[in-house]
């Protein structure tokens, strides 16, 4: 039997009780933390999970002897509580953005090192039927080497979004939609192109006047291979229309699925390869289906690490690899420069001083709640 903790018990953990709670594996959850008893009571009881409730997670982690906590408080929060479960051996499965720096990670994975433990990043599109099919597609080399990729990470946000408390600011919440929505395009994007070498960016708050940070940014990447890449991310797009499109040599793959393949004429113009297309999407669509998707997925992933089986497939270096990108964005559209990757501790978006001294706040924060009454996260649609 495992026991499992959850620190923060707002918005997003019932996505994590539920996934302990649907995995066919030997789970008790046996401890939530929040700052707010009545929050951690009201899914202890909803869930009827019989936790020890706990207002100070250093008290939790002192009293209950956890395999696994998930960390789902504010991005700021995110490595002195996951350092903190690490020095009691406990394995760490911590909400994205890993933290609000790159500094933090680095103290983060040293942590993971020094105590043994598991870390891994929640990024849980990985784990969707979509993405691992076309994962499989990109990896087996399926549309040839990639020449262009285009990921729109749409997402909207009213006003009233940026009011809650962590919300908003560089100190807490570590950025705007770059890093806290469009992280998990970019996740899957270093993922399965890789990371890009020189990266150039525009950035803006167009629609929040409540928030210090952007609400919109576009980055233009160029790779090793020759290869370029440009991500849109947004938090002002109605619709929501999200997409990822690999072009390669041989065709297109994009999610949600479609393909396109052309071969040339004689004279050089195209004409469509049906013998391509056909056989692409007889793979796409014979591929196994995932037995769990979402949060589920990435925490039966997790689960099999933490009893030995093998290691995640969101590591905190992969976590890492995610922040440096978004950082680098934030660095060349803040100094107006291509930013060179990796980026060095001398970069003025190392640190999380260093980047509360640079980063641009495009209005102050007038208006903070603590809590919403109602703090559902309504979502558009899903990957198909
Ligand atoms: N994976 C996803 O799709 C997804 C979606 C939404 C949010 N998130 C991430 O999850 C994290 C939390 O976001 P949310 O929307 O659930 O926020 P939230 O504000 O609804 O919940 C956070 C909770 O943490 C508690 N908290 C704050 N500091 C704490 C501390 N020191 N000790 C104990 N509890 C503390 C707060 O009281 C609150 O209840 C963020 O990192 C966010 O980026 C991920």
């Amino acid at each position: 039997m495992l026991k499992v903790g959850v620190i923060g018990v707002g918005a997003i953990s019932s996505s994590h009780v539920e996934g302990y709670l649907e995995v066919d594996e030997e789970i008790q959850i046996a401890a939530l933390c929040d700052l707010y008893e009545d929050k951690a009571e009201t899914i202890n009881k909803k869930y009827e999970l019989n936790a020890s409730v706990y207002t100070d997670y250093d008290k939790m982690l002192e009293n209950e002897e956890l395999d696994l906590v998930s960390i789902c408080t504010p991005p700021f929060t995110h490595s002195d509580i996951a350092i903190k479960a690490m020095e009691h051996r406990t394995h760490v499965l911590v909400e994205k953005p890993m933290a609000s720096s790159l500094e933090e990670c680095d103290r983060m994975l040293e942590a993971a090192e020094q105590y043994e433990v598991i870390l891994s990043v929640i990024a849980q599109n990985r784990f969707k039927n979509p993405m691992m099919k076309l994962s499989k597609l990109l990896s087996d080399e399926t549309i040839g080497s990639i020449n262009h990729t285009q990921i729109d990470s749409h997402w909207w946000r009213g006003f009233n979004y940026y009011d809650l408390w962590w919300r908003g600011t560089w100190e807490k919440e570590g950025g705007g939609c770059t890093l806290n929505h469009a992280v998990h395009h970019i996740d899957i994007f270093q993922w399965l192109r890789g990371a890009p070498s020189e990266i150039s960016a525009f950035m803006s708050n167009t629609a929040h006047t409540n928030a210090e940070v952007e609400d919109l940014s576009i980055a233009i990447f160029r790779h090793e291979d020759g290869g370029l890449s440009q991500v849109t991310s947004s938090a002002v797009h109605h619709g929501e229309e999200q997409k990822l499109i690999f072009q390669g040599d041989k065709a297109k793959l994009e999610v949600p699925f479609d393909v396109k393949a052309y071969t040339q004429l004689e004279n050089g113009f195209l004409e469509t390869d049906e013998t391509l297309q056909q056989s692409i999407t007889e793979t796409y669509n014979q591929l196994e289906p995932l037995r769990y998707e979402g949060h589920t997925g990435q925490i039966h992933d997790v689960i099999q690490a933490v009893k030995g089986n093998k290691a995640p497939l969101v590591t905190g270096e992969e976590g890492r690899k995610t922040l440096e990108i978004i950082m680098a964005i934030y660095e060349a559209a803040t100094e107006k420069k291509h930013v060179t990757l990796p980026l060095t501790k001398d970069s003025s978006f190392y640190s999380r001083e260093s980047l509360l001294n640079h980063a641009p706040h495009f209005y102050e924060k007038q208006n903070s709640v603590d809590n919403f009454q109602n703090n559902e996260i309504s979502v558009h649609g899903d990957y198909e």
